[in-house]
């Protein structure tokens, strides 16, 4: 047996030792060697995808962070090593339809790939609603999104249907999982708010019981007019429940869709830009220039936050086209030039709109970067801005609740990967999610093994 070194043997403990050690500051959780992503919220910032920021430790207490900096002293219940890898503030998924996540073939598939049979499907499919299976459905949805870093989810929810069974599921859900996710619910009339006689009062109702955000469909009603009369009316509801707004705005190809600018004009007057989100937005990328000019002229003015959909928006766009063939996506890169908070949503995972996908934001981010021509090193650190910091922004989370700093709360992701450029490229596992001070969910990253080659195959080196 090997004897022991003098490095190993047993020694006694000084009591200048022991009163270091009782007065080191005891955490609940310490994050080491993590590298700390803050990017910076709307437009155009200094911030690159290939900074590689310094080493630090993360102390957390109370559901709060304690303590930022490199080698921290003290101890802690439990130790998570980030390994070099980035931390973020938790993803925000701004725009998703959780009632109808993980129904995709059900009752049938959508074979054409259109916004239409996607809403005809799902009118079949809303008609064997039951509370048990909304429910069970979006906790799925939920801990995809949350195994992946999202911490902050608004969904838009059905309320056309008559007896509103997705929406109290998920209010019940919001409450359920409130300990560990944020869960925002948006009344959306998805038959228009005129498109059926009682669709007012299920909105209403639905206000009425709780949801927290109001929804529209402008573009989808009958006649402009009634489009029109539908955004007014929409942000009359919003002032009576006190509830900020989201539109579906001209999610279609038809130039002639232009509810944006009726949305605009209602929020710069009533003064509730930044409580009013325009989702979608699509024919604002088929409008001329000298319309679109025009327009973001208001828009600047008006301060709406947007959110775009590049997974779906690139699927269910450009249907009509021969060629060329429109991306559909709205102007992301003008807008954020222009200074407006822009987000970026995944808005269907496996449903009648859109079979595909996990809920996985860097896969939003990818699609983003590619479609919207955002390859430049910072359009792509703004592409992560985009679900993170901006999300934050459309969903009014305060300031002094998000983001890295000390006394916020702990809520935050290890992101394998030391810079964002590495999590393009290798699409960064989250191999470390903590909510509310807890550490909710790890995956371990996966490493390649090579096998022995033949001895026929010389494999380079
Ligand atoms: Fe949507």
């Amino acid at each position: 047996m090997a004897s022991l070194s003098s490095r190993d043997q047993p020694r006694s403990v000084s009591e200048g030792e022991l009163k270091a050690a009782n007065d080191a500051p005891h955490y609940d959780l310490i994050i080491r060697n993590g590298r700390l992503l803050n990017l910076s919220p709307a437009g155009p910032g200094e911030q690159s995808c290939d900074t590689r920021p310094a080493l630090a430790d993360i102390a957390i207490g109370d559901r709060r962070i304690l303590a930022i900096g490199p080698n921290l002293s003290g101890n802690a219940r439990r130790t998570i090593d980030a390994q070099g890898h980035l931390v973020s503030p938790p993803f925000v998924e701004s725009h998703i339809h959780l009632d109808s996540a993980l129904t995709a073939g059900e009752p049938r598939w959508n074979q054409s790939g259109t916004l239409f049979e996607g809403i005809e499907i799902w009118g079949d499919r809303k008609q064997s609603l039951t509370s048990a299976d909304v429910k069970a459905r979006a906790l799925a949805a939920l801990k995809l999104q949350a195994s992946q870093g999202v911490l902050h989810v608004r969904s838009h929810v059905d309320v056309s249907e008559p007896k509103l069974v997705a929406l109290k599921a998920l209010l019940e859900l919001r409450e359920e999982v409130r300990p560990w996710m944020d869960l925002q619910l948006v009344a959306f009339p998805q038959d228009g708010l005129y498109g059926a006689p009682r669709n007012v009062e299920l909105l209403e109702e639905a206000l009425k019981l709780g949801t927290d955000v109001v929804g529209g469909i402008p573009h989808y009603e009958f006649t402009r007019e009634d489009g029109v009369r539908s955004v007014h009316r929409l942000f009359e509801l919003a002032e009576q429940y006190d509830c900020p707004l989201d539109f579906h705005c001209d999610e279609i190809d038809d130039p002639q869709s232009r509810f944006l600018e009726v949305v605009a004009a209602c929020a710069l007057r009533r003064g509730m830009g930044q409580r009013t989100t325009a989702s979608h937005t699509t024919a604002f990328a088929s409008y001329d220039n000298g319309y679109a000019t025009k327009l973001m002229g208001l828009l600047r003015l008006a301060q709406l936050n947007f959110v775009a959909n590049p997974l779906i928006n690139i699927t269910l766009q450009g249907r009509g086209d021969c060629y060329p063939k429109r991306r559909g996506i709205t102007r992301v890169k003008e807008l954020w030039h222009a200074g407006l908070n822009v987000s970026l949503g995944h808005d269907c995972i496996q449903d009648p709109w859109y079979g595909l996908g996990n809920g996985n934001p860097l896969d939003i981010v990818q699609m983003a970067i590619h479609c919207c021509h955002m390859t430049g090193q910072r359009e792509i650190a703004a592409c992560y801005a985009m679900v993170t910091h901006n999300g934050a922004q459309t969903l009014g989370i305060s300031p002094a609740e998000y983001g890295l700093a000390v006394g916020k709360p702990a809520n935050l992701v290890v992101l394998a990967g030391q810079t964002l450029r590495d999590l393009s490229c290798q699409r960064g596992l989250a191999t470390a999610v903590i909510s509310r001070g807890h550490c909710l969910a790890q995956t371990p990253l996966s490493i390649t093994q090579w096998d022995d080659p033949p001895e026929s195959i010389t494999y380079p080196h």
